[in-house]
């Protein structure tokens, strides 16, 4: 039986191991369809369950972990999916219950897959993956909240991570004014030429008690943080503005009625996981192959081989991750 490599978690005394080994498909979880992998992604998530933070992987068997993936079938029982089908998934059980993305091979339900739209690459596919997602389930439901462009600018928190630099790129292509705002000015040249009109630092906006920080105040906003971040951002949103809550870097919130009673503020609340319905889902992968295609993917994707991704965990606790971190898992795949 063949044998591929794969990088697994392991709990050991309540503790998470992680180690790269080698595998064949009897190693796997079991699942109607083979996919091989082209390529995956680092989470926040991915490094809590390499580094044993929370309680992401839900299972005490050695995990493959990897929550998102891109690749081909190889074999499928379902015959919504034949060889060659190019596919991804992101989320669902993947790298969590069920051996997931770090692995030349993974064996998946049918109803996770997704065939993916013609125009994206299964490099861009990664490229995007469960970030783009995050960033195309908050556009489309801040526009169907009644969001145009040239209502106002439009705020990005948590800019220069994997959610904010898609979103600041999606919104500035589909014509909105963006204020990427971030806590590493060193990041300003790239937000700027991802479609960023302004940047601002975090610690203006939290720095600020009034409601207004210089300049006009947000037509809407994408919150990839949360705790005081989003108190500050609803703070500074316009009569019948719109928030899109996707981020949870700090989960307690302290704030007041006063945006919703006050200025009528639309608060609006952001999940793709399991929740995130297969049409809908396949629904915004279409979107994100045509109109909110990201037009600066190449620079926002930076593509790591599979044998750094051990080493390049820890840059999610101490954020210094910028961008999209694509793994390249499949032997023979392009580095883009
Ligand atoms: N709702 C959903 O379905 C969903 C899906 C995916 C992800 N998420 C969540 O969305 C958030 C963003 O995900 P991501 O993949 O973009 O993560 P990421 O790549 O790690 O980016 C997070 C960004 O948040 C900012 N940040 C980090 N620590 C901070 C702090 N202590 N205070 C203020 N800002 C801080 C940083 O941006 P700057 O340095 O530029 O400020 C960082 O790059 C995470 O909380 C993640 O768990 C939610």
């Amino acid at each position: 039986m063949q044998a591929f490599k794969a990088f697994r978690v392991h709990t050991i005394d309540g503790k998470a191991v992680c180690k790269f080994e080698t595998l064949t498909l009897d190693d796997i979880d079991p699942g109607p369809v083979l996919i091989r992998t082209a390529y995956s992604a680092i989470t926040y998530k991915d490094a809590m369950a390499a580094r044993g933070v929370g309680r992401n992987v839900r299972t005490e068997r050695p995990c493959v972990t990897g929550v998102d993936l891109s690749g081909e079938v190889v074999s499928s029982a379902d015959e919504r999916f034949k060889p060659g089908d190019k596919v991804a998934v992101t989320n669902y059980k993947l790298g969590t219950e069920h051996d997931g993305a770090y692995a030349e091979y993974a064996r998946v339900p049918a109803d996770w897959i997704v065939p993916l739209p013609d125009g994206l690459s299964l490099f861009e596919a990664m490229g995007l993956g469960t970030s783009g997602l995050t960033a195309a389930l908050a556009i489309d439901r801040l526009e169907k909240a009644g969001l145009a462009p040239g209502d106002g600018p439009v705020a990005v928190s948590g800019a220069s991570g994997g959610v904010g630099s898609l979103a600041v790129d999606m919104l500035a292509g589909k014509g909105y004014e963006v204020v990427a705002i971030s806590g590493k000015p060193e990041q300003t040249d790239f937000l700027q030429s991802i479609g960023a009109a302004r940047v601002m630092h975090r610690d203006t906006l939290y720095g600020n008690t009034s409601s207004m920080v210089s300049g006009p105040p947000f037509a809407a906003a994408l919150d990839n943080v949360g705790g005081r971040m989003l108190d500050r951002l609803l703070a500074h949103t316009m009569p019948h503005g719109k928030v899109a809550i996707a981020g949870m870097v700090e989960v307690d919130l302290q704030s007041t009625v006063l945006p919703f009673v006050l200025r009528s503020v639309d608060v609006l609340g952001i999940n793709v996981s399991r929740q995130l319905k297969m049409p809908e889902r396949q629904r915004l992968w279409q979107r994100m192959a045509t109109d909110l295609k990201p037009s600066h993917l190449d620079a926002i994707a930076r593509p790591i081989a599979f044998e750094e991704l051990d080493s390049r965990m820890d840059a999610f606790f101490n954020v210094s991750t910028v961008g999209r971190v694509v793994v390249q898992v499949g032997a023979g795949q392009p580095a883009r």
